[in-house]
């Protein structure tokens, strides 16, 4: 019997960190329009179950799972439903990520310090310590990073978060030399400021010529969807014209 899923992803799964808002809710429903069965994850169980009826009733397959990717523990158990229920992860974006307060690097609170580097690195690390054994073993995967330009350039008053980023692309370049024998891409994309809630840094500025989530959610399909033998490993992000 002829199948009725025909995308280019039918039969992939995908996981989505932070899949409930913003770039990651753009990257999900991006990837189940590809037909992708994706998994969306977050800290917010009742807006990823929101998210997730939203996509199904559009006829697409996207299971919502509650993660915090701090806690070890949530992430090991994330893989483990993970494998249990689909065997498999195609494609892993690690998106979930966070700002911290605005402010001199001297002024910011250690707690603060910690919350950053704990989501936006020690969480892409759980994450692919969970997912990545499962890439090896099926021989093939993609896994995409959502850094930042302020992984690239200087952030004044937000160096703990442009440090976290830094951090992200040299993980990620690592990570992508480690595994690029077993079949496994690792991609990196750093956008611009994109219109989300995400940042104060958007106040100010003209958000008609800001970056939509749509735009991160369209490089990402782009770099699953490259032919076997091609890598892109990074992606830099501009809006055409500065806001
Ligand atoms: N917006 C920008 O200007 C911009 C520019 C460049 C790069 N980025 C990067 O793009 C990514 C997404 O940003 P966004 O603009 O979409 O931000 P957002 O709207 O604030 O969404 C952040 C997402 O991360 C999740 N998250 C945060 N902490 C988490 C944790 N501990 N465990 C699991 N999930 C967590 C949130 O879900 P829950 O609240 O449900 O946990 C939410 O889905 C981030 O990595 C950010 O650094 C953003």
């Amino acid at each position: 019997m002829e199948s009725q899923q025909s995308g280019p992803l039918s039969g992939a799964v995908a996981v989505v960190t932070g899949g409930g808002r913003g770039i990651g809710h753009a990257i999900a429903g991006r990837l189940s329009a590809m037909d992708a069965t994706v998994v969306i994850t977050g800290r917010d169980a009742g807006r990823l179950r929101q998210v997730a009826g939203e996509l199904g009733a559009k006829g697409r397959t996207v299971h919502a799972f509650a993660c915090d990717v701090t806690h070890r523990a949530s992430v090991e158990e994330l893989g483990e439903r993970l494998r249990r229920a689909h065997g498999r992860v195609d494609i892993l974006v690690n998106n979930a990520g966070i700002a911290g307060p605005r402010g001199l690097l001297h002024e910011l609170p250690p707690d603060d310090w910690d919350a950053i580097f704990n989501t936006n690195l020690r969480g892409v690390y759980y994450m692919m310590r969970a997912v990545v054994p499962l890439m090896i073993a099926a021989g093939a995967g993609h896994i995409v990073n959502i850094s930042s330009l302020a992984g690239k350039n200087a952030l004044p008053r937000g160096v703990a978060y442009s440090a976290s980023k830094w951090a992200l692309n040299g993980l990620s370049y690592g990570l992508a030399e480690e595994l690029r024998e077993h079949n496994i891409r690792v991609s990196v994309i750093c956008p611009g400021s994109v219109d989300t809630d995400f940042s104060p840094r958007r106040h100010g500025k003209d958000t008609s010529r800001m970056l939509k989530p749509g735009d991160v959610a369209h490089a990402v399909a782009a770099l699953v969807t490259q032919a076997p033998q091609s890598f892109i490993s990074e992606i830099l992000l501009r809006p055409t014209r500065k806001p």
